[in-house]
């Protein structure tokens, strides 16, 4: 069992299909452990991506991040960090593998939809970016997710 970050980026969720790309994740067996939308400022958004501060499309980056609210979950479930990269498709929406989420709803590589965590490392991190240990819930121990 494996946790990871998801973010539905500024134009998925002024798209409307929050729930289409929340659906799409829970079709592929990973389950919502934590949730919540906020509107990142920019010393948030320059802090989650620091990593990419040196990057040429740093500002731009940064500036779409803000443009509009989103969505913060955890996502669990066996192998989630590469799951839900595979589900999520390339970075770039035009390289994107058909009915994954950034060919569906992505635009281009700047407005593509979602981020998720690209190892155990970063999604450590980044989980804790944005959410406090009480406010995931996991639900490996479930019956229900047995039946
Ligand atoms: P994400 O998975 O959120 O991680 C970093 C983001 O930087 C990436 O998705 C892209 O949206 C963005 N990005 C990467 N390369 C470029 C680029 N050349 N121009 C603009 N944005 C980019």
């Amino acid at each position: 069992m494996e946790q990871t970050l998801s973010i539905i980026k500024p134009d998925a969720v002024s798209k409307d299909v929050i729930g289409k790309i929340i659906t799409k994740f829970e079709d592929e067996g990973l389950k919502i452990v934590a949730s919540k939308m906020i509107h990142l400022s920019t010393a948030e958004a320059q802090g989650f991506y620091a990593v990419h501060k040196e990057r040429l499309f740093f500002g731009e980056l940064v500036d779409f991040m803000c443009s509009g609210p989103v969505i913060v979950m955890v996502l669990e479930g066996e192998n989630a960090i590469s799951e839900n990269r595979r589900i999520m498709g390339d970075t770039d929406p035009k390289k994107a593998a058909a009915n994954t989420i950034r060919a569906d709803y992505g635009t281009d590589i700047g407005s593509n939809a979602v981020h998720g965590s690209d190892s155990p490392d970063t999604a450590k991190t980044e989980i804790a970016f944005f959410f406090k240990r009480e406010e995931i819930c996991p639900r490996k121990d479930q019956a229900s997710s047995q039946i």
